[in-house]
């Protein structure tokens, strides 16, 4: 069984950005520069737009965080919406969700100018994406193809299954696995909260990619031996033997699936540090306007 090492394959392609990024300052060029709006104090969404200023330093990119009291209106959030869409010096942004409740985050996603929308949440970039024309691919999923890349696994007809079908993972996920692309062509199956029998489709996977938000979901008698296992989930669980008083878990049960799968994502440092390498991607391809030109 191999360990997918998450943490080494994201720290590799940090270390290919920041020599662009080094390229391009010896050049006189302009430092991508990513943008995050954060609405309110939700503690996770501080830690996740923190982490991504870290890396984003750590890069050499330069970044700004809007930071909007809890209590914004709408309007003013599309206010700051429409100043980074304007702002030249910006070449790609985030707004954080969740948004506190008052403000529809669906209007607020559409507003973000698709060339800028780095988390690729428009539909713009969600529509190109879905018929194969370049776009910007949500963090998660595109980490997830990447991960899948170098580690090299074979993709081209093999069942894939995917629980959940969240637009932010799930659903993107199931898409890009069946795209007719050397890097995918698998036959998808998705599953969700109505899916019957579900260990009948999971222990027939080739490939299992888990984003159902449930700890430890998935048991051993689940999986086929030798399956390829991806676990998206994060869950903090109380821990006595941990220094900190907790432990990370997925939503996979690790220990007994890792004994049958041929390569397993761990958790932490499977998926999670992909997400945010992604959106460093996506940002220097917004600063090269790869993508929209
Ligand atoms: N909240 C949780 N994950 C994400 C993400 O990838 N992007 C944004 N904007 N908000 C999030």
């Amino acid at each position: 069984m191999t360990i997918i090492d998450g943490k080494k394959i994201a720290n590799d392609i940090k270390e290919e950005i920041a020599s662009v990024v080094m390229k391009i300052k010896d050049n006189d060029g302009k430092v991508p520069h990513l943008a995050a709006i954060l609405v309110g104090n939700d503690p996770a969404s501080e830690t996740y737009v923190a982490s991504k200023e870290k890396s984003c330093k750590e890069v050499g990119f330069d970044s700004s965080v809007y930071n909007m009291p809890a209590d914004t209106s709408e309007e003013e959030l599309l206010k700051t919406v429409k100043f980074l869409n304007d702002d030249p010096e910006i070449d790609g942004f985030i707004v954080q969700l969740p948004l506190p409740k008052h403000i529809d985050e669906n209007k607020v996603i559409q507003a973000i100018n698709p060339a800028k929308d780095v988390d690729g949440f428009h539909p713009v970039n969600v529509g190109r994406m879905t018929i194969g024309l370049p776009s910007y691919v949500s963090a998660t999923p595109n980490g997830i193809m990447e991960l899948i890349k170098r580690s090299g696994i074979e993709t081209s007809g093999k069942n894939c299954v995917v629980l959940g079908r969240s637009n932010i993972v799930g659903r993107p996920m199931s898409i890009l696995m069946s795209m007719n692309n050397e890097n995918a062509n698998s036959t998808v199956t998705i599953c969700h909260s109505k899916t019957k029998k579900i260990k009948e489709i999971t222990s027939k996977a080739d490939i299992l990619i888990v984003a159902i938000g449930k700890p430890e979901f998935v048991t051993a008698d689940m999986v086929k031996e030798g399956a390829v296992v991806i676990d998206v989930g994060i869950h903090r669980v109380e821990s006595s033997t941990s220094k900190t008083g907790f432990r990370l878990i997925g939503d996979v049960k690790y220990d007994e699936v890792s004994a049958k799968a041929s390569m397993i994502t761990p958790v932490p440092g499977g998926v999670g540090p992909m997400t945010i390498v992604s959106l460093l991607m996506n940002t220097l391809k917004a600063s090269k306007k790869e993508i929209y030109g």
